[in-house]
């Protein structure tokens, strides 16, 4: 009798442990088409533009709507530290979806998670 209570807690014991290894790392990029490796995002070609057609409307210097600013590089990296800029643009981690209006295209949610995860240059 013990030992099958040994046998069915180490194989229950076995599965969780798979299971964590195998989803470790997913929970944080939802919306990822593509792999990041081959793309190369720049900021000033790439993320100045989808940022001012989307976000700098409401967050800018003079308009800091939730003191979020994204007219700046400095304003955008601070968002990217707090790992705000890629929660909102999907709602994870519980974040508003940003813009309030509906989400970002596919294309331009993985360019700016690429851009984050190439480590976010002012490049
Ligand atoms: C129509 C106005 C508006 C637009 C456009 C807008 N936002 Fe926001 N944003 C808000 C408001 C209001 C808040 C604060 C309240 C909230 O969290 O819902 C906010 C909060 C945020 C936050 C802080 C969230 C947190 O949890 O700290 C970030 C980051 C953000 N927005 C990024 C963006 C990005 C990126 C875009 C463009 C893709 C964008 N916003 C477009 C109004 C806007």
């Amino acid at each position: 009798m013990k030992g099958l209570l040994y046998t069915t807690g180490s194989i229950l014991f076995m599965v969780l442990v798979t299971h964590c290894v195998s989803n470790k790392g997913k929970e944080d990029v939802p919306v990822i088409i593509g792999s990041c490796d081959t793309v190369s995002v720049s900021y000033t070609v790439d993320i100045v533009p989808i940022l001012n057609a989307n976000c700098t409307g409401c967050h800018s210097t003079a308009g800091a709507t939730g003191g979020v600013v994204l007219d700046t590089y400095q304003g955008v990296k601070n968002q990217v530290d707090a790992g705000s800029l890629v929660d909102v643009l999907t709602g994870a981690n519980g974040a508003s979806v940003m813009p309030p209006s509906g989400s970002l295209s596919p294309d331009a949610i993985r360019k700016i998670t690429c851009w984050v995860e190439n480590g976010a240059l002012n490049n």
